[in-house]
């Protein structure tokens, strides 16, 4: 039983997430997602709106569950006994940081990290920037699955 863990703040979850998600669940016998909770870290969504968007949105994967934690990601993974973290990479700009942290995380708890090139026809998508868009009232339609772009369309309504 093979079992891999991707983390995220997921604020909100995107297409590129998506992407990340549904490919690592064809290659693990079981994937969890976790969404973290970082109280020096201000975000749009609450840690339970950002859990309830990813398990809306991940619902027709059934290997799959969505999860929370607060602290070390490692003890996290440890203690819910993951072969594997993933992680997604847009471009080399990622790299330099990502590899920083798997190979603390590896230092940590002996947990490897791999790495899932994100489709290319989402390497330009980023949480933030979805934010910023339906702040001004852009359309995020591409870029979001529609319950999440219903809920920061509600969030940004005037
Ligand atoms: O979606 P994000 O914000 O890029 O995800 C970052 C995340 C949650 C993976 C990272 O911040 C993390 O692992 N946080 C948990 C705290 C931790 O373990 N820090 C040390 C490892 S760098």
């Amino acid at each position: 039983m093979t079992r891999a863990l991707i983390p995220g703040s997921f604020d909100p979850v995107t297409f590129g997430h998506l992407d990340v998600i549904e490919r690592t669940a064809r290659l693990f016998d079981e994937v969890l997602v976790a969404v973290v909770e970082n109280p020096q870290k201000s975000t749009l969504f609450t840690l339970d709106e950002r859990t309830e968007m990813l398990a809306e949105v991940t619902g027709h994967l059934s290997n799959l569950k969505v999860d929370e934690f607060e602290g070390l990601l490692v003890d996290f993974a440890l203690d819910r006994g993951v072969n594997a973290i993933v992680k997604g990479l847009r471009a080399v700009s990622d790299f330099e940081y990502e590899l920083q942290m798997a190979q603390l995380n590896y230092r940590l708890s002996g947990i490897e990290t791999l790495f899932m090139p994100t489709t290319p026809g989402h390497s330009f998508l980023s949480s933030s920037l979805v934010r910023e868009v339906a702040r001004f009232g852009g359309d995020v339609s591409s870029m979001v699955p529609p319950p999440v772009a219903d809920r920061l369309t509600v969030r940004f309504r005037a």
